[in-house]
């Protein structure tokens, strides 16, 4: 398949409009985009999708990654790998947990971190636990 899609498009197709602008201010006049009925919708579906018992929306990509790093016990002394074309919003939440980011190079033909590509990093004398990175799933891992 081969599709092109535009770099920063926003516009919704036409025949979606009223049922997209609808369900928003739907959202928005019943507070329910915060902690409301629609959200825990959204969790549980997701949580099905992902073929998980639980899912747990939150307000940004930031939150996400600093959480997951505090379920998982993440913190000083720690070292995170990350991809070096990500962007800061991946880099704070590592920082704000007490650990090392740090940056690998990534395979240009899928712009995702490879370590069959000689791209991986591994620290010495500590468990690899996690790989941040909120988009372009695949190789990383
Ligand atoms: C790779 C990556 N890391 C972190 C973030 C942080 O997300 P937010 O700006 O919602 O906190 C984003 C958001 O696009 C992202 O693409």
């Amino acid at each position: 398949m081969n599709s092109n899609i535009n770099f920063c498009d926003l516009s919704i197709p036409e025949t979606s409009e009223e049922r997209i602008w609808g369900k928003a201010k739907e959202l928005v006049a019943g507070n329910g985009y915060i902690l409301g009925s629609e959200v825990n919708q959204f969790e549980d579906a997701f949580a099905q999708y992902c073929e998980t018992k639980h899912s747990v929306g939150v307000a940004t990509g930031c939150d996400a990654l600093l959480w997951a790093m505090e379920a998982l016990g993440i913190g000083k002394g720690d070292e995170v790998i990350t991809v070096a074309n990500t962007f800061i919003g991946t880099v704070l939440p590592i920082l704000r947990v007490g650990a090392t980011p740090i940056l690998v190079d990534c395979d240009p033909s899928t712009t995702n971190r490879s370590p069959s590509s000689g791209c991986g990093y591994y620290p010495k004398n500590s468990c690899h636990r996690a790989c941040s990175s909120l988009w372009q799933t695949g190789t990383d891992g």
